[in-house]
C-alpha cells in the first residue's frame, strides 16, 4: 500500500501529500445532516483568518465557518436549521465564497440566481449582482451561478454563470456585468464554454483559468481575448481517467508557483499538474474507486490549498471535507 506520492519540482525538491486524509469538518463517516457538525454536499470552500475554512454548505443552504480541528462548525450565512429561502437572510443552494482580507465573504447562491456580500459577522447580505430569484442571460443576470473568483488587489469579481455557459465580470459596485469569457453557447469551441464551475484568476498573465465540466478541460481565457486556449485535458471534449484526461473537472486552485489543482469530480480523485505540464498525478483520492475510508474520495468538487500547500478537499458526496498534509523533505 502506498501512503505517500512524491512528486518533483523542476528543482530536486521532494514534494509529496499524505494520501491518507483527515476528516477536517464534517463526519468521517459520510453522516450527512444540519446539525452544527454536519454538511450535505459541502461544495465551494476558502480559508479565512486564524486558521477558519469557510465552506459552502450546498443541500443545506447556508455557509459554514470551522475553526481547522474544531468538531463544530458554525453559520455564518444563510440559517442555520438548513431551510432555503430568497432574502437576505436565507439563501438557496450556494455554491462558492470568496473572502476579501476582512473576511467578509462573496458567494454564489446558485438558485436564486445571485451573488451575495455578506459582511464578516452580519445578520444579512445583500445581493451585488443579479436579481434575486430570478434568472435570464442579460448583463444584470445569472442562471444558476457557481464559482466565483475576485482580484484582491482591484476587487473585481469573476462570477460563473454556470448554465449560461459564460463568465461575467463585475467591477467592484457595478450593477451589471460585462460577458469576459463564453457566451456563445455550450460546447467545445474555442470561443465557447460548456458548464463552466470552477475558475481562478491568474494576475500574473491577466486571464482566468475556468474549468468546463462538460467539456472535460480546463481553459485559459486572457481578459480580452475571444478565445480560450487549452491548459489540461482534450481540446475536443472527451472525458477519461488517464493521467491526461478529466471527468467532470469542478474545482481549480492555483498555487504561487502557478501549479494547478483540479477537483476531478468525475474520477473521485484530485489531480495536481505541474506549471505547463498536460500530464497530471493523483495526490488524492483513487482513480475511478469511490469510497468513505481515509484514502478515498467520493465526487469532490473542490480543492484548496494553504500556504505550506495543504490540501482542503470539498468531498461532496461523502459529506466531509477531507485534509491531506503537504510534505517538502
Ligand atoms: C499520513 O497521515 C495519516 C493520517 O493522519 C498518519 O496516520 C500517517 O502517519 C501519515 N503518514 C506519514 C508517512 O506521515
Ligand atoms: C457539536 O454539535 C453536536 C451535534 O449538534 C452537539 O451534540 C455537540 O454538543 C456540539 N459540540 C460543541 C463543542 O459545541
Ligand atoms: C490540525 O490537526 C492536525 C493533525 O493533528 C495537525 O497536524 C495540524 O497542525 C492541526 N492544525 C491546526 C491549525 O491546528
Ligand atoms: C428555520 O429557521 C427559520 C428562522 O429562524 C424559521 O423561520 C423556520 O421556521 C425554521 N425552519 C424549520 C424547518 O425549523
Ligand atoms: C447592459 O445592457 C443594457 C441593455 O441591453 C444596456 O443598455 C447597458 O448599457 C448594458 N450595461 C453594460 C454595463 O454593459
Ligand atoms: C462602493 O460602494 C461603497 C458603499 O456605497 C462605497 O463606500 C465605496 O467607496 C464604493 N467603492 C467604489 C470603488 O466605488
Ligand atoms: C478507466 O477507464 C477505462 C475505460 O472506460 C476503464 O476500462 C477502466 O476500468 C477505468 N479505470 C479505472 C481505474 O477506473
Amino acid at each position: 500500500m502506498l501512503y505517500i506520492s512524491f512528486v518533483f519540482l523542476a528543482t530536486p525538491i521532494l514534494h509529496g501529500w499524505n494520501t491518507t486524509g483527515i476528516t477536517a469538518a464534517g463526519a468521517s463517516d459520510g453522516s450527512g445532516g444540519t446539525a452544527p457538525n454536519l454538511f450535505s454536499q459541502p461544495y465551494g470552500i476558502a480559508l479565512g483568518s486564524f486558521d477558519s475554512l469557510y465552506i459552502a454548505d450546498f443541500s443545506n443552504n447556508r455557509i459554514q465557518k470551522w475553526l481547522i480541528n474544531a468538531s463544530n462548525g458554525t453559520t455564518v450565512a444563510g440559517l442555520s436549521n438548513g431551510t432555503a429561502g430568497a432574502s437576505s437572510i436565507a439563501l438557496n443552494l450556494p455554491a462558492s465564497v470568496v473572502l476579501d482580507s476582512n473576511d467578509n465573504m462573496y458567494f454564489t447562491d446558485r438558485d436564486n440566481h445571485r451573488v451575495v456580500y455578506w459582511a464578516n459577522g452580519a445578520s444579512s447580505g445583500t445581493t451585488i449582482a443579479g436579481i434575486t430569484g430570478t434568472s435570464g442571460s442579460t448583463n444584470n443576470t445569472f442562471f444558476g451561478p457557481c464559482g466565483i473568483a475576485r482580484d484582491s488587489s482591484t476587487g473585481t469579481i469573476y462570477i460563473a454563470d454556470t448554465f449560461n455557459h459564460r463568465i461575467m465580470q463585475y467591477l467592484v459596485n457595478a450593477s451589471s456585468g460585462t460577458v469576459v469569457a463564453g457566451g456563445n453557447g455550450a460546447g467545445p469551441g474555442t470561443t465557447q464554454l460548456a458548464y463552466p464551475y470552477g475558475l481562478t484568476f491568474d494576475s500574473s498573465s491577466n486571464s482566468l483559468l475556468i474549468a468546463n465540466a462538460q467539456t472535460n478541460n480546463i481553459v485559459r481565457w486572457v481578459l480580452g481575448a475571444s478565445s480560450w486556449t487549452l491548459v489540461i485535458g482534450s481540446p475536443t471534449g472527451l472525458s477519461g481517467n488517464t493521467s491526461t484526461l478529466l471527468n467532470q473537472p469542478i474545482g481549480i486552485t492555483l498555487d504561487p508557483m502557478g501549479n494547478i489543482y483540479v477537483a476531478d469530480s468525475g474520477n473521485h480523485r484530485i489531480q495536481f499538474f505541474f506549471a505547463g505540464q498536460f500530464n497530471g498525478i493523483t495526490i488524492a483520492g483513487v482513480t475511478g474507486s469511490p469510497g468513505i475510508s481515509q484514502s478515498q474520495l467520493f465526487s469532490p468538487y473542490w480543492v484548496i490549498v494553504d500556504n505550506q500547500l495543504n490540501l482542503y478537499v470539498s468531498d461532496t458526496f461523502n459529506n466531509r471535507v477531507q485534509f491531506f498534509s503537504h510534505y517538502l523533505t
